[in-house]
């Protein structure tokens, strides 16, 4: 709670897409915020939209989660005072193959999804264990569900992610512990994610396409009830239950076919 006595949230890729989507949510629903991202024109932006429509006391924290000294910034941000909710979320895609494609990027994706989310949920939990009250809502992806050529880092990352969470899950109920964590798992989302990559949405048809704001509202919802994985969409929950069941040999021959009609690689 902030001096104010009003939640505290601390949201990473606040800049854009669904973290700047969570940060109105929640501004909405009387948050005060703490924006992490690295365009700070961006986060200043969208903390003065949020304190004018919402009254929220916003603080902006321009860091590059891919860089340690921006990691510590943030680490020592959650220190004090501690927020109630984190969202790690900040994150991007690459494609083309994974010996093709630049290690630089793959090592930095590697620090975002993982290195940036263990050290900032540790961050977290140090205090919100002892305290007995928050949550951390870790955005996946139904990436995290597969593995897919020309997407190789990008699945093993948000795979980690998901077994990540769920350790910590089975860890918090097995200490008896209020506090709540989540995986939200969307699939494809309107957001500047595709224009980072540099790759074209209508590769993907149309009905695959989520909103942010359905996305973030399912999280929250799912939030409220204390659900492990949030899949948002009936349909994306269909192709996480298929993954889940199909045989493994099955599974790989239709990747490697929706990759291809996909030009994914
Ligand atoms: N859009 C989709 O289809 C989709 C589907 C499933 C999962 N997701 C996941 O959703 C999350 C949010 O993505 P999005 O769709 O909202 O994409 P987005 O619109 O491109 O937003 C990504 C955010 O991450 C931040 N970011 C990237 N690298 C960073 C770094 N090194 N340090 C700090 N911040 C960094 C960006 O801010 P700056 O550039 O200002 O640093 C931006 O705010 C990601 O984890 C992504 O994997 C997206």
């Amino acid at each position: 709670m902030t001096a104010r006595n009003r939640p505290l949230a601390l949201i990473t890729g606040a800049s854009a897409g669904i973290g700047a989507t969570f940060a109105r949510a929640l501004a909405s629903r009387g948050y005060d915020l703490i924006l992490v991202a690295r365009r700070r024109e961006r986060l200043e932006e969208l903390a003065r939209e949020l304190e004018a429509r919402h009254g929220a006391c916003v603080e902006t924290l321009p860091a590059d989660l891919a860089d340690d000294a921006g990691l510590r910034k943030v680490e020592e941000r959650i220190a004090s005072p501690a927020p109630d909710l984190l969202v790690n979320n900040a994150g991007f895609g690459t494609h083309g193959r994974f010996w093709e494609a630049p290690l630089e990027t793959q090592d930095r994706m590697h620090r975002v999804h993982v290195i940036a989310t263990m050290r900032l949920t540790h961050a977290a939990l140090a205090v919100m264990v002892p305290r007995g009250t928050g949550a951390i809502i870790n955005v996946s992806s139904v990436a995290g569900f597969a593995a897919s050529p020309g997407n190789v880092s990008y699945c093993a990352t948000k795979h980690w992610i998901n077994a990540f969470t769920e350790g910590l899950y089975l860890e918090l109920k097995s200490a008896g512990s209020q506090v709540k964590v989540q995986a939200l798992c969307p699939g494809f989302t309107y957001s500047e994610f595709h224009d980072v990559m540099g790759r074209d949405r209508s590769l993907i048809p149309q009905p695959w396409w989520l909103q942010p704001e359905y996305v973030v509202n399912a999280s929250l919802e799912g939030l409220e009830r204390g659900e492990l994985f949030v899949v948002p969409s009936f349909r994306y929950r269909m192709v996480v239950r298929a993954i889940r069941i199909l045989p493994d040999g099955l599974r790989r021959r239709l990747t490697q076919v929706y990759a291809r009609r996909r030009k994914l690689e």
